[in-house]
């Protein structure tokens, strides 16, 4: 389905991951797509200081989705991903973290394969893990977490998530989950997960942001934990982990 191409398509779009935020996390290869573009078709999380990476004669567009602007804003996106191909420019379509997860990237690149433009994937690093990392928690830890589990806390009414299904793995790590917080919290202590356990909120991880609220599964289900997006939620033991020196010495020396 996807073409795996490790050059830059002439007339073509390359789907970037932007990485969670520093421009000090994007890729190699991401930093020489983007010094090459023609243009950039970039993403409401994709950072300011990641885009002045980009050609600055690169014609630069906006193409992030409000509430309820999914399907009439992704439709433009196809549009304009084949009008800019189509007239001989290469395109970066930079989405935040890895252009895979949670992005719409496997849809677009079907959509440009499907009409014939050359398309390439390069992947980024995902917020789902670099996000606690870089705050300090380990999404493993011998003895304590053997699995992890990355969700969606944005369920569409026709793919309601079933958080019982999720209940049993050591960490969960949910994006797109502030809004719905408490209902999810509320779920998965319903499926059996344990009150108690630690949750932490990270709010803008990986930039000068970075905010990390410490809490337990109950009290984001009672509606006690204030919370404001782009964060990523993370419900397990691993959060009693958090080296706090870690974070505020990368903090320090970034
Ligand atoms: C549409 S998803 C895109 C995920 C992206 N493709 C990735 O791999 O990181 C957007 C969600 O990712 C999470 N996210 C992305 N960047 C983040 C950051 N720097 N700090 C906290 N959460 C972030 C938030 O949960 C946000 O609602």
């Amino acid at each position: 389905m996807l073409l795996a191409a490790t050059s830059r398509p002439a007339g073509g779009v390359s789907l970037v991951g932007a990485g969670p935020g520093d421009p000090d996390l994007l890729t190699l290869r991401a930093l020489r797509r983007l010094a090459s573009a023609d243009v950039v078709l970039y993403d409401r999380l994709v950072s300011a200081e990641v885009l002045a990476l980009a050609n600055p004669a690169a014609e630069f567009v906006y193409a992030g989705k409000g509430p309820g602007q999914q399907e009439p804003v992704q439709a433009e996106i196809f549009r304009l991903l084949l009008e800019f191909a189509q007239a001989g420019k290469h395109v970066v379509r930079l989405k935040s973290g890895d252009p895979l997860v949670f992005g719409r990237g496997a849809e677009e690149a079907e959509f440009l394969l499907a009409h014939g433009i050359p398309c390439e994937i390069v992947p980024g690093i995902s917020s789902a893990i670099a996000v606690p990392g870089h705050a300090g928690i380990p999404v493993t830890y011998r003895h304590l977490a053997s699995s992890f589990t990355v969700v969606t806390g944005h369920a569409r009414k026709e793919g309601r998530i079933r958080w019982a299904h999720h209940v049993h793995s050591d960490t969960l790590v949910i994006l797109m989950g502030v809004e719905t917080r408490a209902a999810i919290a509320t779920e998965l202590i319903a499926a059996g997960r344990n009150p108690h356990q630690p949750v932490a909120f990270i709010e803008n991880g990986c930039t000068s942001r970075e905010h990390v609220i410490e809490t337990t599964l109950a009290e984001v289900a009672a509606g006690l934990v204030e919370v404001t997006a782009p964060a990523i939620f993370i419900a397990g033991e691993v959060v009693r982990l958090r080296h706090k020196e870690v974070a505020s010495h990368v903090a320090a020396s970034a």
